[in-house]
């Protein structure tokens, strides 16, 4: 370890410790890269939230490492609840203070703390370029084998970006209703009569069957979509959501939800798209994604970017995206390291 590394000391990230939450939070705006069509510019409401707020199932351990008083590196881990992994959220070296050994002693501060939640897995998914793809950084995949991580078996993310300048997939408007089914707007508050609807399709992915969705206690059952807006609305986030119902049952046959944060009024990050099994192969999905789109432009006329994701074996929700003008512009990779190093 060199003189940075061996010198640094490493303070809890707290919400209660604003010296070093805005010390984060200016480490945090110096390390965006800005690269076009990566990441939204960090937005400060955003993740001064996320400190107090994670995401539902979830629980937060963060350190950010000072030098000389100066803040030069954090990182972040989201530990979800009752898995053997933890998530790296976030790892990050002042851009001028890189390769001095910081960004590998804040790999030892992670295992530990990972350690300490009695995980034995540290997961970190890494921006690539896509083959044919726009440029990516190669230093993140590097530094991430440099410190023995291999990347993961499984689907890899596909990060799309639509920009409205240059595709408006509402210039056709939006699609009709196909008969039998009507649309329902609501913002960042589920409305209690599909509070257990949008929790059980959102945790099956439209697999639940309906006549599941009334048992359980209340409190479980709608717990999920819950924590959910205690998360948004703790960061600063709007939301809009379209459903589809289905007259005849009156059953919530699916739903899409966009968020908004409150920093960049020009970027949408479209969220979960979920058609029940049992309603599929009608145009839902598409139609649920065009009627929230024309929602969401009522309210925040200045949304040019949409940025989503999908793992890159979900092609069918991939090729919806492309019917919109979605076009993907990096891969997510999933690197793992065991928590106790080998050896
Ligand atoms: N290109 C090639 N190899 C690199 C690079 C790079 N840009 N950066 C680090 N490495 C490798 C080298 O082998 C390096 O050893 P060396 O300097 O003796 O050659 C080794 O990783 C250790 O590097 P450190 O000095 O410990 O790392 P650093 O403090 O520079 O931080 C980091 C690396 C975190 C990737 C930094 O560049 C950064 O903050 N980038 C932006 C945020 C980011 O992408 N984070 C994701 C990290 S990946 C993950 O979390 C698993």
């Amino acid at each position: 370890m060199n003189d940075a590394a061996a010198d640094l000391r490493f303070v809890p990230l707290d919400a209660g410790d604003t010296a070093t939450l805005d010390a984060w939070l200016r480490l945090t705006e110096d390390g965006a890269d800005g690269v076009p069509l990566s990441a939204a510019p960090p937005c400060e409401a955003d993740l001064a939230g996320s400190v107090r707020f994670a995401p539902p199932g979830t629980a937060l351990a963060g350190e950010v490492a000072f030098l000389d008083g100066e803040a030069v590196g954090a990182v972040r881990l989201v530990l979800p609840d009752g898995a053997p992994v933890a998530v790296v959220d976030q790892l990050l070296t002042a851009s001028k203070e890189r390769r001095q050994g910081i960004g590998t002693a804040l790999v030892g501060r992670a295992r530990a703390l990972a350690g300490d939640h009695g995980r034995t897995l540290l997961v970190a998914d890494v921006v690539q370029a896509l083959p044919g793809g726009p440029a990516r950084d190669e230093g993140p995949a590097a530094f991430a084998a440099a410190v023995g991580a291999t990347p993961a078996d499984g689907p890899e993310g596909v990060h799309q970006w639509l920009d409205l300048a240059r595709h408006d997939p509402l210039a056709g408007g939006v699609p009709e209703v196909p008969a039998g089914y009507r649309l329902q707007r609501w913002g960042t508050i589920t409305p209690d009569g599909f509070a257990v609807a949008v929790s059980e399709l959102g945790q099956s992915l439209g697999e639940s069957r309906p006549e599941t969705w009334g048992e359980g206690p209340e409190a479980i059952r709608t717990s999920h979509v819950r924590r959910y807006e205690r998360m948004r609305v703790g960061r600063g986030r709007r939301a809009y959501h379209v459903g589809v119902v289905h007259e005849e049952t009156g059953e919530l046959a699916g739903f899409t939800s966009a968020s908004k944060t409150t920093g960049n009024p020009e970027h949408l990050l479209q969220g979960m798209t979920v058609v029940a099994a049992g309603h599929r192969g009608h145009g839902l999905g598409l139609l649920l994604k065009l009627a929230n789109l024309a929602h969401v432009r009522e309210y925040e006329p200045s949304v040019r970017l949409i940025e989503t994701a999908n793992a890159d074996d979900n092609r069918p929700m991939i090729a919806l995206n492309e019917a919109m003008g979605f076009v993907p512009q990096e891969r997510f990779v999933s690197w793992e390291v065991p928590v106790v190093p080998a050896g």
